[in-house]
């Protein structure tokens, strides 16, 4: 079974953030074929064109942990009905510079938590704006709204709740089931590829 490389963004830089519990909760029960990394956001500077001309050490860096990663995993909170400047700062500069837009055909998941019944679903909708632009190709269905029980997760990320449990794995084994089919659509030489040295 091939092993997929999923670089996860945490959108929250809180201590006692509930999206790293969720984090963690995801890892656990994801695939054993998924192997995930997470890639900081706590130490991008706040992004601005003038860093264009050249691009710093900790940009390339931040890019480079996407290039390297098969897929990626946003688990975010919802700030004022949108997504955190934090995670939108840091998306900014995989953006950039122009023409080298680290998010082109990756295969994307949205995931957050939030302790109200609205479960991030704004924010999933900005988000998907985002990455629309940005050329990734999102997992639509399911969706993953999660209203967060403090009772059904522990620290570390176990899910004491069996339909949590049950509801967070079914959300895992699709997410890795569209990376399958994404990486398998664009592999070099398939039909929709759009390298004409390869296109068949
Ligand atoms: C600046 C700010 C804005 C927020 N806006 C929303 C919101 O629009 N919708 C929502 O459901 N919760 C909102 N909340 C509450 C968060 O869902 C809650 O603080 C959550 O614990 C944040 O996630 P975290 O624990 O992973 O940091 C907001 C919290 C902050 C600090």
């Amino acid at each position: 079974m091939a092993t997929y490389k999923i670089g996860y963004f945490v959108g929250s830089l809180a201590s006692g953030s509930i999206n790293r519990i969720l984090s963690k909760a995801l890892i656990k029960v994801a695939p054993e074929d998924l192997e995930f990394t997470e890639i900081p956001i706590g130490n991008l500077p706040l992004y601005n064109s003038d860093f264009d001309a050249d691009f710093p050490p900790v940009g390339l860096a931040f890019k480079e942990a996407i290039a390297a990663s098969d897929g990626l995993l946003f688990i975010s909170p919802e700030y004022n009905r949108s997504i955190p400047g934090a995670l939108k700062n840091a998306i900014d500069w995989g953006s950039r510079p122009w023409g080298t837009n680290s998010f082109a055909r990756k295969p994307t998941g949205i995931v957050g938590a939030s302790p109200g019944g609205i479960g991030t679903a704004v924010m999933q909708s900005s988000m998907r704006s985002v990455l629309s632009f940005l050329d990734a190709p999102q997992l639509n269905a399911p969706e993953a709204y999660v209203r967060f029980d403090p009772e059904a997760f522990g620290n570390d990320g176990e899910v004491k709740d069996p339909a949590t449990e049950t509801f967070l794995r079914h959300y895992m084994d699709e997410y890795c089931a569209f990376v399958q089919r994404v990486l398998a659509a664009t592999a070099p030489g398939h039909i929709g590829d759009s390298d004409p040295d390869t296109a068949k």
